[in-house]
């Protein structure tokens, strides 16, 4: 399934036929080419727009100030809402240069990738006096300097012409290795904060986030395959084993929970901040290593996640050991979740909620932080918009699944506002009030490595043409490959013409997602059982639906809900809402 495992001939193949063919193809066959291309140059002109502006004021400090063209060394800041223990002696990590890193792949810029590299192979050191977030670390720099190895040492990126040796890889591992204190506690939950120079300071807080120890093991893992070292993937996996082992009756969990005890502090939870990358992970793990462990956690967790916090298109909060609602509100974090439905196949429910918040969206211009849904308001302070990716994403995902041209529209409606709202002379800026467009003086690092990288796969996705890609929850693309399954599943095996019909004449491409989705309106696929449609679908006895008793009906696809037969005789949700 990894074209690159298939020998040195695909290899060949696959650098040089697709270059041709996708450049004669696309002009004539996609009625959109034109579009796309007008649209990933506006991207790729946005994303310069912020990269150079970061690397003229701010590098090598972390994050670009581009309002008054100055920098932030914010990796220390990073979830630490009340701004304790702050460093003082901390100049900077690079941290946006770190980020862009596979951003300047997937844009095909060899040239300054190798660039950074070089500058970042040099002088990047993490024996800084600086206590920083684990899980804000794992994900931006970890997982991008384990990415941008990967994509640095792949021959068909055309990169670094033998000037590599992998100075990436080995920066990775010394940071790996200042991560390992955080999990020496009585559970091997970690702490949510290590000092990068001194390990896990005296009375540091044993308060952490489901996310912060759950969400570990796509970097984590990634390091222990590239090193041979097993202590990175053991470590995370025995924090997410234990997390697991939290889980309520109902398969649910809280938000917050301390890493001594193991005991659950905030015990509301729903789909966004805190929990969010724990559900993403999961799925993206077993795409990732392949394990059915995961696939198995995936399943009764997402299961449960529709069960209990969807309401029509939305998600509210509930209370893990009751179900009940607690929250009624729709965050812009929790954006990412139709994008997650499309890699299990639930398109419908990803399209249904993904619409709802293109409406939220239009309303403001962008998407604010929180909308209390109880109320049709915004809520009173979170009014924000930190230039965050999430429905750019979910619009990428769900344009790679049905090609539906509705969402390059939404695609261009994002870019728009962005250009309008946000784009100042120095930058990028975020919103402060949407109600204002009061602007707020920070260029956040995922705007780099996440915001402009989804919008300009949606309009030109050729990085994705020769390799499967899993995206970390910060955007950072890892390839699927066999050789990092323990035992490759059979869903694994692609079957070999589905995934090319909505886009004959064109190359056939597999994405991360094309290992599992089956859209619906996809005819070969519905028959294929070793693809799944939907999580939890389960079809009707019958083809037309009737039936005589509950027995015949199956599990509905986008509640998850058991379908009953009704009085007429058709299967349907007839005691739900
Ligand atoms: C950070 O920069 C300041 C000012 O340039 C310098 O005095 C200090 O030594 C630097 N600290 C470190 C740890 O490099
Ligand atoms: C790569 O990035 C640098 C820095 O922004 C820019 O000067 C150069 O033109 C870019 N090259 C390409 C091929 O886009
Ligand atoms: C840690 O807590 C103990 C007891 O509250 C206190 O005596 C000690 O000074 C604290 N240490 C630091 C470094 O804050
Ligand atoms: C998404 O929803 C819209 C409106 O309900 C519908 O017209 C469209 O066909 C749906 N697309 C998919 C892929 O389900
Ligand atoms: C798709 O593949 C299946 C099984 O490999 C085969 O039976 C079917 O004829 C193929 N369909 C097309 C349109 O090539």
């Amino acid at each position: 399934m990894s074209p690159r495992n298939r020998g040195t001939w695909v290899l060949i193949f696959l650098v040089i036929i697709p270059t041709l063919y996708i450049e004669t193809s696309l002009s004539k066959v996609d009625p959109f080419a034109a579009k796309k291309k007008r649209m990933s140059d506006k991207v790729r002109q946005m994303f310069y727009h912020a990269y150079d502006n970061y690397m003229e004021y701010a590098f090598p400090h972390d994050e670009l100030k581009p309002l008054t063209k100055t920098y932030t060394d914010s990796l220390s800041e990073l979830g630490n809402l009340k701004l304790e223990h702050l460093p003082q002696e901390y100049n900077g990590s690079a941290l946006s240069l770190i980020e862009s890193l596979s951003s300047l792949v997937v844009l095909g810029n060899s040239t300054e990738f190798e660039k950074a590299v070089l500058w970042l192979s040099e002088n990047l050191i993490f024996d800084v006096d600086a206590r920083i977030s684990l899980f804000e670390c794992n994900i931006r720099v970890l997982g991008g300097l384990v990415s941008a190895h990967i994509l640095a040492t792949d021959s068909t990126n055309r990169l670094t012409k033998g000037t590599y040796n992998n100075q990436l890889l080995v920066l990775a591992e010394k940071l790996g290795q200042r991560f390992l204190p955080a999990f020496d506690t009585p559970t091997g939950l970690p702490y949510a904060w290590i000092n990068l120079k001194y390990g896990v300071l005296e009375n540091e807080t044993t308060e952490t986030s489901t996310s912060g120890c759950g969400s570990l093991i796509l970097e984590m893992g990634a390091l222990s395959h590239l090193t041979g070292d097993p202590r990175f993937e053991s470590a995370a996996l025995r924090a997410l084993r234990k997390l697991w082992s939290m889980r309520s009756s109902l398969n649910l969990f809280g938000t917050t929970l301390d890493v001594k005890t193991g005991e659950w502090i905030e015990y509301s939870s729903g789909i966004g901040a805190g929990v969010d990358s724990f559900y993403e992970y999961l799925l993206k793990a077993h795409i990732l290593f392949g394990r059915d462990e995961f696939w198995r956690m995936f399943q009764s967790a997402y299961v449960a996640v529709q069960k209990y916090f969807r309401h029509g298109p939305w998600y509210h909060e509930a209370d893990m050991r009751t179900g009940r609602a607690t929250y009624w509100q729709l965050t812009s974090l929790q954006a990412f979740w139709p994008g997650l439905q499309v890699l299990v196949g639930d398109i419908a429910a990803a399209n249904l909620s993904h619409r709802e918040f293109f409406y939220v969206w239009q309303k403001y211009g962008v998407l604010p932080e929180r909308y209390l849904l109880d109320h049709q308001m915004l809520h009173p302070t979170e009014k924000y918009y930190p230039l965050r990716p999430e429905f750019a994403e979910s619009t990428f995902y769900l344009y790679q699944a049905t090609k539906d041209p509705w969402y390059l529209e939404v695609g261009e409606s994002i870019v728009d506002s962005l250009n309008f709202h946000t784009r100042v002379e120095g930058g990028f800026a975020s919103i402060r009030d949407v109600t204002t467009m009061e602007l707020e003086d920070h260029q956040h690092s995922f705007f780099l490595a996440e915001t402009c990288k989804y919008l300009y796969l949606l309009f030109d996705d050729s990085f994705l043409a020769n390799q499967n890609y899993v995206f970390t929850t910060e955007g950072h693309p890892l390839p699927v490959l066999s050789s990092w399954h323990e035992r490759l599943p059979d869903v694994y095996i692609i079957p070999s013409n589905w995934t090319s019909v909505k886009s004959e004449g064109q190359p056939k491409r597999a994405s991360a997602m094309s290992l599992r989705i089956c859209p619906a309106a996809t005819p070969n696929c519905r028959h294929n059982h070793q693809t799944l449609e939907s999580v939890c679908h389960v079809p009707d006895a019958s083809t037309d639906h009737r039936c005589l008793t509950d027995e015949e009906c199956g599990v509905d696809s986008i509640s998850c809900r058991r379908r009953s037969c009704s009085m007429a005789g058709y299967c349907g949700l007839w005691l739900s809402l």
